[in-house]
């Protein structure tokens, strides 16, 4: 693709950082869509995009030649019938996370993204989040061993935050925000086998569905794992994640400036903890939209495709089903 990438961005809300991440590669913004004319216009003025390029019906763009990259962030319920749509039309979709809610919804975004031809990329983001990349590079150097334990937690406030299309008992938390844990635990130690869980409903009257949920779950017979969720936390958002190796130890955050790692001397005494400073990005928008556009420019492929955002749904639909019905369960990554 010589000519520039022109992107037309679907909802706008937190679907702005995805025109954020859009114009800092310096695409073209070919249009903005948003049903709510008050959101569509609030973002039409603040990043200077010309009226004729604010549409309130992504259908009209489906037949828009000049478009090659659609960007998807409106309720998740909607992301299957809205990626979909763009994907039969021709266009190359990052459509943000969870892929969708349902197993159905999930096959069927895999089936048409691999009719398409067209490259398709689930936003999972703490995969660009700067403490989290160098938390990758560091267990894959060795640093800290072989990893034996992984943890990480999404507590995030959602009091102001769950009474619209969140409030859907199929948007649990663990799946709506929860799969960021998720999803960097598969990243960084691979795809868990068995999962167990407990929920607590204390925090959020308004939603069918428990606020808190800690899960573990077995990788294999030397690797174990803990996800905890909770969206009704009186505290500042974290993803507070720890990695426990058999030489050292590291510890991060998407939204603390440092990260501490703890190392052993050839005899494997713990050293004194290293702090290792970082930039806070916990949605780093810009390095994501990069990653697709290099994806769809070279013909790389892309690493949070409909397959992994479906493996992630599936731990986290897995987790969900194993609160309820008080069993272990083993996701099924048949896809
Ligand atoms: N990656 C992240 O960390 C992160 C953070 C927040 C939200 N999200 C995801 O982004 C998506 C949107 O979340 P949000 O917080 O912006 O939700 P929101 O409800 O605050 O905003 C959604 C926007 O989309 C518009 N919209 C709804 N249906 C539409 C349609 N069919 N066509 C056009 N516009 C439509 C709404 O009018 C609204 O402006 C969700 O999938 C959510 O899970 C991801």
């Amino acid at each position: 693709m010589n000519k520039k990438i022109v992107v037309a961005n679907i909802g706008m809300k937190f679907g702005m950082s995805h025109v954020e991440g859009a114009m800092s590669y310096g695409a073209e913004i070919g249009a903005i869509c948003d049903c709510n004319e008050e959101n569509l216009r609030f973002a039409g003025e603040r990043y200077g995009i010309p009226e004729d390029k604010w549409v309130t019906d992504y259908r009209d763009l489906l037949d828009n030649d000049e478009i090659d990259v659609v960007t998807v962030a409106i309720p998740d319920q909607q992301h299957k019938k809205v990626a979909c749509d763009f994907l039969r039309a021709g266009k190359h979709v990052l459509c943000e996370k969870p892929l969708a809610l349902t197993r159905e919804d999930v096959e069927e975004i895999i089936k048409v993204s691999d009719e398409s031809g067209s490259k398709f990329m689930v936003g999972q983001i703490c995969r660009f989040t700067p403490s989290f990349e160098k938390a990758k590079e560091i267990v894959e150097s060795g640093t800290i061993g072989e990893i034996y334990f992984i943890e990480s937690e999404y507590a995030h406030d959602y009091m102001k935050l769950c009474d619209d299309w969140r409030a859907d008992p199929k948007r649990h938390g663990v799946i709506g925000g929860g799969c960021h844990a998720v999803d960097l635990i598969r990243w960084i130690a691979g795809d868990p086998i068995e999962v167990f869980a407990y929920g607590t409903h204390t925090l959020l009257p308004m939603v069918e569905y428990d606020d808190a949920t800690i899960a573990i779950m077995k990788f294999n017979d030397n690797l174990a794992g803990k996800v905890f969720v909770s969206t009704g936390c009186k505290r500042d958002y974290t993803m507070r994640t720890v990695i426990y190796g058999t030489k050292g130890t590291l510890i991060c955050d998407n939204t603390s400036p440092t990260m501490t790692l703890f190392t052993t001397d050839e005899e494997g005494v713990t050293l004194p903890a290293q702090t290792i400073e970082i930039e806070v990005n916990n949605h780093n928008a810009a390095k994501e939209f990069e990653v697709f556009a290099d994806a769809i420019i070279n013909g790389k492929d892309i690493l949070t495709d409909a397959r992994e955002g479906a493996k992630t749904v599936e731990v986290c639909r897995s987790i969900v089903e194993a609160s309820v019905s008080g069993k272990i369960v083993k996701p099924n990554y048949n896809f």
